[in-house]
């Protein structure tokens, strides 16, 4: 057992995929530099593997801001040789659990319960070296929440999502947009500001709403305790793939396939460069590896915080004609430039979908014009005549999407707009779809409901 981690078994489920995908950015880097090379030496993918798990046994590792569940507990009396534990809830309002398989100490060590009393808290231990005193805080059944949410997330969503949270499952290529690949920890629709990752509340809306237009579906009706437990295996599964991507960033400037092949062509030998490989990954890669966790702690803590949620400076515009216009006219602007994408009227197709794009990684052309997304998908500027709104049609929606721009999309964020500003343009963009004549000011419908009324015949 690893200090500060622990095993959450899962128990045999013949449909699990025996382990998470291996990205291709993983797959790029020389054979020893993905496998490692020995036990003393371990490369991407076992220590990826020894942090997060397989999907039938999950590892927690405690550092991350992971909501991990279990009742946490205080010791208030051990017996002889600490083969049982007699313990109390550590928050008042708390319960003791039903059944409790494992007890957590707080310095990550695991120890097996064998049985349990609920009444008086009582919890006869297996045979371990671990030592307790009263006082002493544990958690009971440590891992719950993730277990669960696993289990729930296996049923509502890894046929479109992949096991490993990679958008691959076996419906996904039928799908456009694709599900998302939560490995890059990049969500589209948040109300943080445009550097930070998607809050809970951000998962929590999506999950209930769906993403209207999408085969996202809505989960209106899903249990709170269910949804919140999904939601952390969500973060749970980003975090494995950002991990991954973050090792990676570490090897691939020395050792990618392609790097090896120029420094032998460049005179190295294939043997001198494992050697120094293998000395890396013994002696730097360990630091590499808490530094990668500490940053995961801080972006993902920074997501649910005060200072990351997008506050307009100003209360929202009234809507009013003048106001649309005002908003069409920063629109159309040279500055803003929002036709440029969504064309003059919005119909979503303005010049730079015509334009034929290199791929960043490969340099060469994508076969379709267009702009392309951070996932390599084609990424179309959004029909806004439509008035199909994904990340929500709500006016302060609105507003964080043109404040933050669409994380991993190429909507980009236009903070350094004035606030009153935005909401002119929010004003116009929701106007857009009840247009009969796009920019005709003195036609615009009086209200949205006219307009729906007359959309409607
Ligand atoms: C029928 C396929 C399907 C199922 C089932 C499904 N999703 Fe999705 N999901 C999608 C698609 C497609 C998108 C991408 C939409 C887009 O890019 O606008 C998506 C996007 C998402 C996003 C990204 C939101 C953002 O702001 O970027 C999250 C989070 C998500 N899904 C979670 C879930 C969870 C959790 C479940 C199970 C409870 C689930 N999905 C089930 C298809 C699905
Ligand atoms: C460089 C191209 C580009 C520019 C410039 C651009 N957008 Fe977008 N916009 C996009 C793309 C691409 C999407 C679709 C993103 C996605 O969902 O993946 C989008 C989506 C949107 C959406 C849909 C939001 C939703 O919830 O569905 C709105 C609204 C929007 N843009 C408004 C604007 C406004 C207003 C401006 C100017 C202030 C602007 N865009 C400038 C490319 C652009």
């Amino acid at each position: 057992m690893l200090a500060g981690m622990i095993s959450l078994f899962a128990g045999g489920c013949s449909d699990f995929d025996a382990s998470f995908s291996i990205s291709d950015k993983t797959r790029s880097l020389a054979p020893e530099a993905q496998n490692g090379i020995g036990d003393a030496a371990p490369g991407v993918i076992p220590l990826t593997e020894q942090k997060f798990g397989t999907p039938q046994s999950l590892n927690a590792w405690l550092k991350l801001p992971v909501n991990w569940g279990g009742t946490s507990v205080a010791v208030v009396s051990v017996s002889a040789e600490s083969s049982s534990v007699v313990v109390e809830p550590a928050a008042e309002d708390a319960s003791l659990p039903d059944q409790v398989a494992s007890l957590l100490t707080a310095d990550g060590k695991l120890v097996a319960v064998e049985s349990w009393n609920a009444e008086t808290g009582e919890a006869v231990l297996a045979a371990s070296d671990v030592e307790f005193a009263a006082g002493q805080t544990c958690t009971l059944d440590a891992g719950s929440v993730l277990q669960s949410g696993r289990v729930s997330y296996m049923r509502h969503c890894s046929h479109c999502h992949g096991t490993a949270g990679d958008g691959n499952g076996p419906t996904a290529q039928y799908l456009n947009p694709r599900p998302r690949d939560y490995r890059h920890g990049v969500f589209k629709f948040t109300s943080t500001n445009d550097l930070s990752r998607a809050s809970r509340d951000d998962l929590t809306r999506i999950l209930r709403y769906g993403i209207p237009g999408t085969y996202m579906p809505s989960f209106l009706l899903m249990e709170d305790e269910e949804m919140h437990a999904i939601i952390e295996y969500v973060r749970f599964l980003a975090m494995r793939g950002e991990f991954e991507r973050k090792l990676v960033v570490e090897l691939s400037a020395d050792y990618s396939s392609d790097a090896m092949t120029s420094r032998i062509e460049g005179g190295e030998t294939r043997d001198e460069i494992i050697a120094e490989l293998t000395e890396f990954l013994t002696q730097d890669m360990a630091d590499s590896v808490e530094l990668a966790g500490d940053d995961l702690k801080e972006i993902w803590e920074g997501a649910d915080s005060d200072e990351a949620k997008v506050v307009p400076e100003v209360p929202r515009v009234p809507d009013s004609p003048e106001s649309r216009r005002l908003g069409r006219e920063l629109y159309l602007s040279k500055t803003l430039n929002c036709a440029d994408c969504h064309g003059i009227d919005g119909a979503g197709n303005g010049p730079q979908t015509m334009a034929f794009e290199k791929n960043p990684i490969t340099n060469e052309l994508y076969e379709e014009a267009g702009l392309h997304d951070v996932w390599d998908n084609l990424n179309q500027p959004r029909n806004l005549q439509s008035g199909i709104f994904r990340g929500g049609r709500r006016p302060i929606d609105i507003f964080c999407r043109i404040y933050s721009g669409i994380k991993g999309s190429r909507m980009p964020s236009f903070k350094n707009t004035p606030h009153e500003d935005i909401w002119h343009i929010v004003n116009y963009v929701l106007s857009v779809p009840f247009e009969s004549e796009p920019g005709a000011s003195g036609e615009l419908a009086s209200t949205a409901e006219a307009g729906a009324a007359e959309a409607g015949d």
